[in-house]
């Protein structure tokens, strides 16, 4: 069984790069013994180059957005294939609260597909934003993933990372409420169909991953019920003794 993974998003923190040098090196000396978990912090783009140079052989590096090309005149957009040459590789691609600002499916589709041509994995967000009674939400999920994945052969699929992150349940969303185990496990379900139906049955499936107000009180209870392969924690990524906490519960799961 391949290793779970924990993917810290640190959305637009910190403030300064002493204290992202400073949360970095903490992270890194907790989890130098760690076997079992892969492990990535997705920084701001200031600061992933001077955090590479900070030595760890246990975290990989990742960007919160990427551009859909390699070079050319896109004033303000860096590139997957700068950010790959800087040391990166992983990036979050469609999350939620790039959603907000206007993001589509068919933007994010290209980000995808230039982020698999520079080398780098995507970790696709997807969710709804609330939930009806309709359970029209899983056609919003299903419409994200079809749309988003448009034209990826089946190959690449595997060297991808969905993240489901219902936006009702993340820290920072008014009215928030959590999300159960049970929640997530059954759009896991829907996720696998999803792709089954769009890639094929016997093509491998992604990891599929849990990020909603995760923490060290229900990281577990995600790992075990959610039916998930890893877990994308945003604010209890800031805070280097609870981010490990996080990446404990995930390695005593991991056989
Ligand atoms: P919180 O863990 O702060 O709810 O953030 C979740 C998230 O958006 C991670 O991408």
């Amino acid at each position: 069984m391949s290793k779970k993974i924990i993917i810290g998003n640190w959305k637009m923190n910190p403030l300064t790069p002493k204290d992202a040098e400073k949360l970095f090196k903490n992270i890194a000396e907790l989890v130098s013994r760690v076997k079992k978990t892969d492990i990535v912090i997705c920084a701001p783009f200031i600061y992933l180059d001077r955090l590479t140079k900070i030595r760890t052989s246990k975290i990989k590096l990742g960007a919160q957005d990427s551009f859909g090309l390699d070079t050319g005149p896109f004033t303000g957009e860096i590139s997957p294939e700068m950010l790959y040459n800087i040391g990166a590789r992983y990036v979050i691609l469609g999350h939620s609260e790039r959603r907000a600002m206007g993001e589509t499916n068919e933007l994010i589709n290209k980000k995808i597909k230039g982020a698999l041509a520079s080398g780098l994995v995507p970790v696709l967000c997807v969710g709804e934003n609330q939930r009806d009674e309709n359970h029209e939400y899983f056609n919003i999920v299903k419409t994200q993933i079809n749309e988003c994945l448009d034209g990826i052969s089946k190959n690449s699929n595997s060297k991808i990372i969905i993240a489901y992150e219902p936006v009702w349940a993340i820290s920072t969303t008014l009215n928030q409420k959590d999300a159960t185990p049970m929640d997530c496990e059954e759009m896991v379900i829907f996720i696998k169909k999803v792709l089954a139906d769009k890639f094929g049955a016997k093509t491998e499936c992604p990891k599929i991953i849990y990020g909603g107000s995760v923490n060290t009180k229900d990281a577990g209870d995600f790992l075990n019920g959610g039916g998930v392969d890893g877990l994308l924690p945003g604010r209890a990524s800031l805070n280097a003794n609870k981010f490990m906490e996080i990446v404990k519960i995930c390695e005593a799961l991991n056989k």
